[in-house]
C-alpha cells in the first residue's frame, strides 16, 4: 500500500506532493474539498462526493477543469496504484496560483489536488464507545453549504471540545438552534421523532446524513428535517452524530450531562446496522 497524490494530472507519493506557496488555497483558502471513504478497494458514494464538489466550486466561481467521468477514472487509477483497500480520498481543488491579491485573478488554472491515505487495519463495524459532546455557539459564516477548506471556526471548536474531555462540539446559532457539530451531522431522537437540522445555508448536507435519512424512511421510523434547540437535546433519548469519515457515533453526554436513555439506543443500534449494510451493496457486491 502506498499513499499517492495526484495533482493537476501528476502522480506522487504523498510525503512528497506539494503545492507552490502562492496557491490561493494556501494564501486566502480560497478553495473547496471533499473526503470519500474507501471500503473494499472502493470509493463509497462518490457520485453524490463529486456532485457537491460541483456545487461547491460553482457556487465560489471556480470551474473544475475536469468533468465527473475524468475524477471518477483519476480516483478509480490512484486507488488501483496505491493498492488500498480502506483508507480515504481527499480531493481539494482551489481557485489556482497567482501574486497575493484579492480580485480572482484571470487566465489561471485551479489546483486539483486527489490523494489516498490507507488505513492501517480494516476499520471496525461495531458501533464505537458513545460519546461526550460539548455544545458551543456556531461562529462560522453563513455559507455552510459550501465545503470550504476556511474550516478554522471548525478546528477551534473540536480543540475546545478535545480540552474539555469531549469528542465532538455540537454547534447552535444565536437563537439556540443546533446546526450541526465540527465534522458532523448531528441526528436526536426527540419524542419518538428523529430530528435533523433541515438542508439550509447552515449546514454541510451530509452525504452519510442523507443516506441515514433514506435508511430511517426505509425501515419507518418517523423522522423530521425540523431543526431543534439546544434545550430540545438536552431531553433527546438517542443522540447520534454522522459522517463520512466516523459513520454513526452514538452520544451518550452533552455538556456533562447524561441523556435520558442508555446509549447506544436502538434507533441508533439498527441504524449503524442498515448502514453496513449500504456499504456492502455498494463496495462488497451485497456480501460480506
Ligand atoms: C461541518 C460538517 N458537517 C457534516 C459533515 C458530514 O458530511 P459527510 O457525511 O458528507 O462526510 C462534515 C464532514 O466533513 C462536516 O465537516
Amino acid at each position: 500500500m502506498k499513499n499517492l497524490a495526484w495533482i493537476n494530472g501528476e502522480v506522487c507519493d504523498l510525503h512528497e506532493a506539494n503545492v507552490p506557496v502562492e496557491d490561493r488555497g494556501f494564501l486566502f483558502g480560497d478553495g473547496i474539498y471533499e473526503v470519500i471513504k474507501i471500503y473494499n478497494g472502493k470509493p463509497f458514494y462518490l457520485e453524490p462526493h463529486l456532485k457537491r464538489l460541483q456545487r461547491s466550486a460553482s457556487a465560489i466561481n471556480i470551474e473544475i477543469p475536469y468533468s465527473n467521468e475524468e475524477l471518477n477514472e483519476h480516483i478509480a487509477g490512484l486507488i488501483n496504484q496505491s493498492e488500498c483497500d480502506h483508507g480515504y480520498i481527499y480531493m481539494q481543488v482551489t481557485r489556482g496560483c497567482a501574486p497575493r491579491g484579492h480580485l480572482f485573478p484571470g487566465g489561471i488554472r485551479p489546483t486539483v489536488l486527489i490523494y489516498v491515505r490507507a488505513f492501517e487495519s480494516v476499520p471496525s463495524r461495531e458501533l464505537t464507545e458513545p460519546a461526550d459532546c460539548i455544545t458551543l455557539p456556531d461562529e462560522r459564516w453563513m455559507n455552510c453549504y459550501i465545503k470550504s477548506v476556511n474550516l478554522l471556526p471548525n478546528v477551534l471548536a473540536f480543540q475546545k471540545a478535545h480540552e474539555a474531555g469531549a469528542s465532538e462540539a455540537i454547534l447552535y446559532r444565536p437563537d439556540g438552534t443546533v446546526t450541526e457539530g465540527t465534522r458532523t451531522n448531528i441526528f436526536a431522537l426527540i419524542d419518538g421523532v428523529v430530528r435533523t437540522h433541515p438542508e439550509t445555508r447552515y449546514i454541510l448536507p451530509g452525504i452519510t446524513r442523507g443516506i441515514v435519512l433514506d435508511i430511517l424512511k426505509q425501515i419507518s421510523v418517523p423522522v423530521s428535517e425540523e431543526a431543534f434547540k439546544v434545550s430540545e437535546l438536552q431531553e433527546a433519548s438517542e443522540v447520534w452524530t454522522a459522517s463520512t469519515g466516523l459513520e454513526i457515533v452514538p452520544v451518550k453526554t452533552i455538556d456533562g450531562k447524561p441523556l435520558k436513555e442508555i446509549s447506544p439506543g436502538p434507533v441508533c443500534k439498527r441504524l449503524a446496522g442498515e448502514f453496513w449494510q449500504v456499504v456492502d451493496a455498494e463496495c462488497y457486491g451485497g456480501k460480506q
